[in-house]
């Protein structure tokens, strides 16, 4: 990876001026943080009102269906809002701050940023919270498949860590799956294993972007005639940044290139269930899922 950084002299400035870009990681970080904890003792207006609910459930379905699915209940972006225990918003307060500024290195975005809508008041936020609190139900999912025999299959014979890591152990090609399983519904990780083009993961969200990066396949030929193949990392008008299948970094400029093709099939095998049986499938999102609850 750093051989190919290093090669050429206008690389390096384009990646020097891409960094300039993003505000440092620190400096999120402290204001999330202020941000968090100025809400910390906030508490819901609406109480349980079945009006505000009614009002939330507009709200919702404009600003978070896209992710959440219809009625909260999970869809292919984002968790299923319905259960009574969540991973992170444990109060009203904690549901009202997540929802106000998102969550940093998720595809969950914060009020009124690109990929949430339309910006919208603390008192539509709270009649979203009523919404999402009516629609709980309490009786937590049903544990399916054995997680054990998962995760043998996703690091052995299923080949999943090839490209995919969970927990910091696997490869770098496809997207970390260590929160899949808490951010994803078991449906909508079982399509992208058994097709995988349907729809193409998201890369982080960037303050900078309108639309995150997905991870599309790009095959280019360099001017000395070297053909490479990889996941799109990141692209804008002029250049190019591709993993290949080596995981080896290239950052290209486009007009320096002999030919640029961009597909939106996916670099990832589909997965028939000849290859990998149902059940053994169920496995192995069930391994996901216990590891996404943590
Ligand atoms: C672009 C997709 C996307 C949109 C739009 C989106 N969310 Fe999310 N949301 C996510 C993802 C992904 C997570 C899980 C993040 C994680 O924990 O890894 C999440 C997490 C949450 C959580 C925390 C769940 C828990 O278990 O603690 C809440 C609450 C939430 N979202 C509410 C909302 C509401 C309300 C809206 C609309 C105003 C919304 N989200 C819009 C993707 C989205
Ligand atoms: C040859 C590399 C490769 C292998 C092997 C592979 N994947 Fe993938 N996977 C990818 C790539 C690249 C993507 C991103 C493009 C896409 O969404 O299809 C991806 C995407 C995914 C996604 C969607 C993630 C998201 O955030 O939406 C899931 C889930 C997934 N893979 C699970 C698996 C599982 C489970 C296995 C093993 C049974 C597996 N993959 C094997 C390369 C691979």
């Amino acid at each position: 990876m750093l051989a190919s950084l290093r090669r050429s002299g206008p690389v390096q400035k384009s990646f020097a001026s891409r960094k300039f870009r993003f505000p440092p990681l620190s400096v999120c970080a402290v204001f999330l943080a202020f941000a968090v904890t100025a809400r910390a003792d906030a508490q819901n207006p609406f109480g349980n009102d079945p009006k505000a609910a009614k009002a939330g459930e507009y709200e919702f379905r404009i600003n978070c269906a896209l992710c959440h699915g219809l009625g909260a209940r999970g869809g292919g972006r984002g968790p299923d809002l319905t259960r009574a225990r969540k991973k992170r918003a444990h109060d009203d307060a904690e549901m009202f701050a997540i929802i106000s500024n998102g969550i940093a290195g998720t595809a969950m975005p914060a009020n009124g940023t690109n990929g949430q809508g339309v910006g919208m008041t603390d008192e539509e936020i709270w009649q979203i919270v009523t919404y999402i609190r009516s629609q709980e139900v309490k009786a937590p999912a049903k544990p399916t498949g054995n997680a054990a025999h998962g995760k043998e299959l996703f690091y052995g014979d299923a080949n999943c860590s090839l490209c995919h890591m969970v927990e910091g152990k696997g490869g770098r090609i496809g997207p970390d799956l260590s929160s899949v399983g808490g951010s994803r519904t078991r449906e909508a990780i079982v399509d992208s294993v058994r097709n995988p083009s349907n729809r193409l993961a998201w890369g982080l969200t960037e303050a900078t972007k309108e639309f995150p990066q997905e991870y599309e396949t790009i095959t280019v030929v360099t001017a000395d005639g070297k053909q490479i193949k990889g996941v799109a990392l990141n692209e804008d008008n002029f250049s190019v940044q591709i993993m290949d299948m080596n995981e080896q970094i290239h950052l290209l400029e486009k007009d320096k290139l002999r030919s640029f093709r961009k597909s939106r099939e996916s670099l990832m095998p589909v997965y028939t269930p000849e290859l990998l049986s149902d059940k053994d499938l169920n496995d192995v999102v069930a391994f996901l899922v216990s590891v996404g609850a943590k």
